[in-house]
């Protein structure tokens, strides 16, 4: 555009301009929300996390990231694995581990769950959400 450009060039030029600028503030915000409600489709093997025996403890409790939610690993008995959800069935909490009882509470409401993610008291409908084990070597695969 040209310093000599008609009113209607520049009218043109600053209505494109504008709607430019707000298709950018427009999928600035879209993004998170499309990102939100999209399924999480990565695919089979991509959604299993590899975890080595040794972050998990006879009694104790390994927490991680699977499919981008906390996620709980516990070995309640010598060499086997549970794999749990880490999330409140309730409210959507995450749940802590306490060792002492073996069991998770859930400091929101006073939930609580077995090392199996059975509900034990208080508010949750269900049990938290189990994921599949498998050993491969020094390694857990979760998923
Ligand atoms: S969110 Fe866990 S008991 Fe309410």
């Amino acid at each position: 555009m040209s310093a000599s450009a008609s009113p209607n060039e520049r009218r043109k030029f600053l209505g494109i301009l504008l709607g430019a600028i707000g298709a950018i503030i427009a999928g600035a915000f879209a993004w998170p929300l499309v990102r939100f409600l999209s399924p999480n489709n990565k695919g089979g093997a991509a959604q299993q996390v590899k975890i080595p025996k040794e972050k998990v403890a006879v009694g104790g409790a390994h927490f991680f990231s699977y499919q981008g939610r906390p996620a709980v690993l516990l070995e309640p008995e010598p060499g086997q694995y549970v794999a749990l959800s880490a999330v409140c069935t309730h409210l959507g909490c995450i749940v802590k581990w306490v060792s002492d009882s073996q069991e998770f509470l859930c400091p929101c409401h006073g939930g609580r769950f077995s090392p199996a993610g059975q509900v034990l008291g208080g508010p949750p409908p269900k049990p938290l959400t189990t994921y599949a084990v498998k050993l491969d070597g020094e390694t857990i695969l979760v998923g």
